[in-house]
């Protein structure tokens, strides 16, 4: 049986990760401090696959604390690299705490990966590091733009230390750029968990449409686009977790053409919010009780996926629909206590 550590392996796409891993018979460690989750995702893990992971509690950020950690398991066929902060607004206020949490866990486990350069390593990107992309759809060779936050900072930092690791140390590794993921997984046992007011557009509107905030801001209606709205690549997180396993798996199979690889993971559809709040609508009955505002700073216009190469070399593509992400993200939200946290 493989083994594999799932970093971040609580978190909205990790435990997804975990599930997929999980059904097709992998042993699963997951790795997470719940800085940013809840232990209860554990159970949802177990009631969905019948096979409760063994969860560490572990700051990978904290080098005696991975190392030791990680001296535990000598024999990980495959990492799976979630855990990092990710919110965009909190990185400008806290620099510092993005910097030293996100690349100081990355090289915390590079250092395991290079005295054991047979294990895979799934490094978690985002379409982020495109900036605003001169060419849509986004490729994967489009330029890395200046960062618009030390988020995607961190990413952009990220990548470059796969490369210059995997130069010096022998070892291999797949960024995967994830586009917008949301949705939760069709049983609603496990989904997005955003603590505090969300940041993000689809857990906004679950929890407005639930009756947790007020209406919708739509950050601007102003931009060059069908409707005046910005334009993303929403993508299910069951794809996005699926996404991990066929890449996955090409480490392990050693069919990887350099030693690290980039792979967009987007539906190669760009919707406008208008359209995303059409398709919540749609999807549930639910009536959205929302109004324009102005735009938020660092907001690109618009930005979705080239999936080409994701087709033609990992053989994955995105199945399921922005309506199916919207029907599976209420029933997630509909399972949530209904006291705003
Ligand atoms: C989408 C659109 C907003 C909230 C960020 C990160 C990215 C990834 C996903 C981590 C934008 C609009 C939003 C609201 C709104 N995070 N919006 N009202 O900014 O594309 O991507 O989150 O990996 O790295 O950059 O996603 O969901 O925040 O915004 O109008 O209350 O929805 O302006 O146009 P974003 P988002």
């Amino acid at each position: 049986m493989k083994k594999v550590l799932v970093t971040g392996g609580l978190g909205f796409i990790g435990s997804h990760t975990a599930v997929e891993l999980l059904a097709r018979g992998y042993q699963v460690i997951v790795a997470d401090n719940l800085s940013n989750t809840r232990p209860e995702v554990l159970d949802g893990i177990e009631a969905i696959t019948g096979k409760r992971p063994i969860w560490a509690n572990v700051d990978l950020a904290d080098p005696a604390a991975c190392r030791a950690f990680l001296a535990g398991h000598p024999d990980l066929d495959g990492i799976i690299h979630f855990a990092a902060s990710k919110a965009v607004g909190e990185s400008v206020q806290k620099p510092l705490l993005y910097y030293h949490n996100n690349l100081g866990s990355l090289c915390n486990l590079l250092e395991h990966l290079a005295a054991h350069p047979k294990c895979a390593f799934i490094f978690s990107s985002s379409c982020t590091v495109y900036g605003q992309a001169d060419e849509l759809p986004i490729r994967e060779n489009a330029p890395v733009k200046p960062a618009e936050s030390p988020y995607g900072n961190t990413k952009q930092i990220g990548e470059e230390i796969l490369r210059d690791g995997a130069k010096a140390h022998g070892f291999r590794a797949i960024a995967l750029r994830y586009f917008n993921p949301i949705g939760a997984h069709p049983s609603a046992k496990i989904g997005e968990l955003p603590l505090g007011v969300p940041q993000n557009l689809v857990p906004f509107i679950t929890q407005s449409a639930a009756g947790l905030r007020g209406g919708l801001k739509v950050f601007g209606n102003d931009y060059p686009t069908a409707d005046g709205t910005c334009v993303r690549d929403y993508i299910h997180v069951v794809d996005v977790a699926l996404a991990h396993i066929y890449a996955m798996e090409r480490m392990i199979e050693g069919k990887g053409t350099e030693p690290v690889e980039v792979f967009n993971l987007g539906t190669g559809k760009g919707s406008t919010v208008v359209e995303v709040i059409a398709a919540f609508e749609r999807a549930t009955g639910k009536k959205l009780q929302w109004e324009f505002a102005p735009r938020r700073p660092g907001d690109v216009i618009a930005a979705y996926a080239d999936t080409q190469k994701a087709a033609q070399v990992l053989g994955w593509k995105a199945e399921r629909t922005l309506d199916q992400s919207m029907a599976d993200a209420w029933r997630w939200q509909q399972s949530l206590p209904t006291t705003a946290k």
